[in-house]
This record gives C-alpha cells, structure tokens and sequence, in this order.
C-alpha cells in the first residue's frame, strides 16, 4: 500500500488537514464526495482513498460525464444479452467490477435524474440489476464521488436529488486550490519533475528561488494541473538548464508567440473585459498579482496587524515602483497604476511621496 504522503504532495495547513481526513475516512465504508476546483487533484485524493482503505478489491473509476448518458446505465450496472441491439453477450458492469472495492464516480453532478434514482437504489439495497435483468445481484462496494461542480445549487435546481446528495455527501471533502496552498509549489514541482520522462535528448530543467518565487505568486487558475503543463513546458524550452523568475513570467506563464502585437491585442481585449479599465499600459511589465491568500497565510504568524498601515505601505510601495519605472513621468506612472493623474497627485503628496529627480 502506498503511504498518503507518497501520493498526496504537500505540507502546507490544508494538504495537512486533507491528508488527516483521507486517513480518518478511508478504512471506514462511508461514501465520501470529493469537492474542489478543476485540477486541484480530486482524483488524486480518490486514489489515495482507495490505497489506504485497505479493501482488497479495485478501484473502479467512471466519468458520468465523459459517457454518454444512454450508455452509462449499462456501463455502470452491465447488461444481460440481448436486453439491446448489439449486446450479443451478456456483461458485467462496473458495480459488480468494483465488488470488495471502490466504485468512483467522477463527475457526479453531470449524471442524469433517471440514474441518479438507479443510484439511490443501488445504495439502499447494496444490490443491483443488470440492464435486460431481474435478478438482484448483491455488491460491496465503497462509494466514492467527486466533483467540481456546485452540487448544493444543483441541489436546489432540482438538477440533483436531495436524497441521493445526502446519501453520497457522508463525509464531505474539500480539496484546496493551488493558490490556497502555494507554499506547496516547490514540492509539487519536485514530484512533477518527478514523473516526468524525458526523451533521449532532454534533460530536466531547474528552477532557481527567483522561478519558484514567481510561480508561488502566480494564482493558477488550472491548479496543479495547469502547474504540471507549465513543468512540461519547461522541460521542452529549458532543457537541462536553470530556469529564472523572468523566464517564468514571460516564457512559461505566458507562452511568447512570435507575432507579439496579436497576442497583445488579445490579453488587452480580455483584460478590458475583466476590469473595464482604461489605458494604454505596458502589459509587457503586468506580472501576475500576488493571490490575496498570501496575505493570510502572513497573517497567521501575527497575532494583530494594522490594516491601515499596511495597506498605505503597498500604495507606497507600488506608486514609488511605477515612478522609479516611467522614470518619474507622473502621467506615466498614473497609467501604469490604472489612476487618473489628478488622484496620483493627491496620493503622493497625502502618502508624501517626492517625484523622483531624473538621474
Ligand atoms: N497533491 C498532488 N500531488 C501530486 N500531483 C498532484 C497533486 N494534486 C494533483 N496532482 C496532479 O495534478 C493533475 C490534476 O489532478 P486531478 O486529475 O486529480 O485533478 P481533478 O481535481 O480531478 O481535476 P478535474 O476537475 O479536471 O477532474 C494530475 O496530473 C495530478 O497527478
Ligand atoms: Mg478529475
């Protein structure tokens, strides 16, 4: 059996805590729903249900919404022969596969109402019926689900029985973002590299304090999946060598195109979207904004802060950076902060903040 800590990278607060819910749940034979963004690792945590359960039959996994729905009954229930055109042979579905295992269904929010029922009373009764039979064929299985939809307001749709939502949702688990646990970014990193199996003629990259840095700040929207694509990226543009902050920002994270007024046009379109701002700024400078759970990560090592204070520090410190960047051109720095130069004015002189002499 492989340890939770080998196949669950992490040891930032809310891996830890995952991590002790995983141990607490898996030995038991409650359904457990698996919640979390895209790519935050829910299958990963359902793998890691299964090797710590310690049942002796196999993990069976089925994406409900990968299947089409017509053939999701007799994938998950099988079917006896002829109960349809072209099933010549009878066979087992993944119910009676998973018999002394975990049954994982993946994506359970996108299945329909009709199955939804099937499911319930395959729950209540722990027997099932193949498509085509009536014979009620007993089966032990653990149910495990996941999803990254909103099933509460799936729920409250009538998109999702209520019954079958408690029924599934005994042990609740929530898996954290990325950008929740970034502490955990060098170590991810590690077991990506890892995983990795590089051609004959590559070699894996590394990436110094000032990369890690970048990509702790960055708040991947993809999670640890969107991590692993950018380690791929890394091994085919840096192989063998030392991978910087900078090249984090302007190679990995933003994958450079050759024509780069398009792909300008194209970040500015959808960051006009975003914020409704206005301007002509230089998106070659707009790194990514530090998450704002950083701050609460800082925050637990304090028992108090002053607010005030602090936030009056990051407006000095970003107004004097885009001074000391537009070489103290006020207009200039007013831009790049996305401020009309009149309220740049008023902040410096409140925050007492000198236009810096031309050197
Ligand atoms: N804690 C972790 N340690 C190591 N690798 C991880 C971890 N979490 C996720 N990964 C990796 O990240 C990728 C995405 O994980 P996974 O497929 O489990 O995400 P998911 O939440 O199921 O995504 P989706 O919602 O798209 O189904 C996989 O390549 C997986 O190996
Ligand atoms: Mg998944």
């Amino acid at each position: 059996m492989q340890a939770i800590d080998e196949l669950i990278t992490g040891q930032s607060a809310p891996i830890k805590e995952l991590k002790n819910l995983i141990e607490i749940v898996a030995p038991s034979a409650s359904s457990v729903l698996i919640q979390g963004e895209t790519g935050t690792g829910k299958d990963v945590v359902a793998n890691a249900i299964h090797a710590a359960s310690q049942r002796n039959g196999r993990m069976v996994s089925v994406n409900c919404a990968a299947i089409p729905s017509e053939l999701l009954e007799s994938e998950l229930f099988g079917h006896e022969k002829g109960s349809f055109t072209g099933a010549d042979q009878a066979r087992q579905g993944r119910f009676e596969l998973a018999n002394g295992g975990t049954l994982f269904l993946d994506e359970i929010g996108d299945m329909n109402l009709n199955l939804q029922s099937k499911l319930l009373r395959a729950l209540e009764s722990r027997t099932i019926q193949r498509v085509g039979g009536s014979d009620d064929i007993p089966v032990d299985f653990r149910l495990v689900c996941a999803t990254h939809r909103n099933l509460d307001s799936y729920v409250d749709d009538g998109r999702f029985r209520a019954d079958l939502f408690f029924r599934i949702n005994v042990f609740p688990i929530q898996v954290p973002s990325l950008a929740e646990r970034s502490v955990d970014v060098p170590a991810l990193v590690d077991t990506i590299i890892s995983q990795i199996e590089p051609h004959t003629d590559q070699e894996m990259p590394t990436f110094d304090e000032s990369a890690l840095g970048e990509m702790s700040r960055y708040n991947w929207p993809g999670n640890v999946r969107e991590l692993r694509n950018i380690v791929e990226r890394a091994v085919l543009l840096f192989s063998g060598r030392t991978v910087t902050g900078k090249e984090v920002r302007n190679n990995l994270l933003r994958l450079r195109v050759p024509s780069r007024n398009e792909e300008q046009e194209a970040l500015w379109a959808a960051s006009q979207d975003l914020e409704g701002i206005s301007g002509d700024t230089d998106l070659e400078s707009q790194s990514p904004l530090p998450h704002p759970t950083h701050y609460k990560e800082w925050f637990a090592y304090f028992d108090s802060i002053d607010l005030r204070r602090h936030l009056r520090d990051v407006e000095v410190v970003l107004i004097e950076a885009a001074l000391e960047k537009t070489n103290g051109t006020i207009s200039g720095a007013a831009d790049a902060l996305n401020l009309r130069r009149t309220t740049l004015i008023e902040k410096m002189k409140k925050l007492m903040i000198e236009k810096p002499t031309d050197s």
